[in-house]
């Protein structure tokens, strides 16, 4: 959900009841909003300018924390002899002022499972990066070389450092898209009718993340030429995974970055067997440049079904996937 669009007092009450509602399994893809069409479905005509929407997005933040403090774990007695539902010396007043939030406590939600969703975060500028280091859990990204995964990875790690957090304490998944088959062929099949499709059905999608509409331009405009919005691409980390940073880029033209995002195919494909998607999987692992991964699928809920019936197994079998869960709520669970 949007700290942009949302104020905290309603996302601190919806992520606290939708922890008591999972049990404590609640997790807040933390987004700052990156497309102005999303701005006027909540009656803005645009969004602020990215610097303002981290800005605006720290602050959200503190005064979600601070409601999220307004219960102690131990608040509520629900006790029917006295009557007595809640300890009053245990109900505090959590209030926030910042430049642009304000909001007077306290939470009227008691204090959930885990205290307060697991915060996930996506964002990859540099102001993007900082949010992330001081606030996210698991950062989501999309790499599409083994060399810009292990940069990201470092340099992600050593902002969490320092800024006094344990780097342990903010894993990182790139997004995999898996296209699994009986044989290779059947797999290679599959990537072939998803590349099938009409490259201009993507174009919308192109002109989000860059942020200018490029309905009017020719699909062979080299992309590193496409234009860009008045505040840089809208999502750097979209941009950068279709420009590629190590000089070769992902796509060459405006035509090949619509193809990509008419299949759905911004995550770096795997295609292949059971054995050979474990295998690639095992690899990025144990090579120390993430700490899991997004699963992603072009075609749900098939792929989907096909990766959980044939390559979870197998990661079991290598010992590199749970068989059970260690603990009750999704943080323990991320930890162990
Ligand atoms: C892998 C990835 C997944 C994302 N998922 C979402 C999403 O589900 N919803 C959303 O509103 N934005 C999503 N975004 C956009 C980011 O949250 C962020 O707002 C955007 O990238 C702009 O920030 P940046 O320029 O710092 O990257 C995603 C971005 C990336 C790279």
């Amino acid at each position: 959900m949007s700290t942009t669009l949302h104020s905290p007092y309603h996302l601190a009450r919806s992520f606290a009841s939708l922890d008591h509602l999972s049990g404590g399994r609640a997790g807040w893809n933390v987004v700052t909003s990156h497309d102005d069409h999303e701005a006027q479905n909540w009656g803005l005509d645009r969004l602020p300018d990215k610097k303002t929407r981290y800005d605006h997005a720290d602050e959200v933040l503190e005064a979600c924390s601070q409601l999220w403090e307004t219960w102690d774990e131990d608040a509520v007695k629900v006790n029917r002899e006295s009557g007595v539902f809640a300890d009053p010396n245990a109900v505090h007043y959590r209030s926030y002022a910042g430049s642009s939030v304000w909001t007077r406590g306290g939470l009227t939600t008691p204090h959930s499972p885990q205290g307060r969703p697991v915060l996930m975060q996506a964002g990859a500028s540099p102001r993007g990066l900082e949010f992330a280091a001081r606030w996210a859990e698991v950062v989501f990204t999309i790499q599409s070389e083994p060399a810009t995964m292990r940069e990201f990875y470092g340099d992600l790690k050593e902002r969490v450092r320092s800024v006094g957090r344990d780097p342990q304490h903010c894993l990182v998944f790139p997004s995999i898209e898996v296209l699994v088959g009986e044989t290779e062929r059947e797999a290679q099949e599959q990537a072939e009718l998803l590349d099938s499709f009409r490259p201009d059905t993507g174009l919308d999608m192109v002109a989000i993340i860059t942020g200018t509409d490029v309905s009017r331009l020719p699909l062979d405009t080299p992309f590193d030429q496409v234009p860009l919005g008045p505040d840089g691409p809208a999502s750097q980390g979209f941009y950068d995974n279709l420009l590629g940073t190590s000089g070769s880029g992902r796509v060459r033209t405006l035509g090949e970055a619509a193809n990509i995002m008419a299949t759905n195919s911004q995550s770096p494909r795997l295609i292949g067997t059971a054995d050979i998607i474990a295998d690639q999987l095992q690899e990025q692992l144990e090579s120390g440049c993430c700490d899991g991964f997004i699963i992603t699928f072009a075609l749900l809920p098939g792929d989907l079904i096909q990766f959980v019936e044939r390559v979870v197994p197998e990661l079991q079998k290598r010992g590199i996937y749970r068989e059970e869960y260690a603990g009750s709520t999704f943080r323990e669970n991320l930890q162990s």
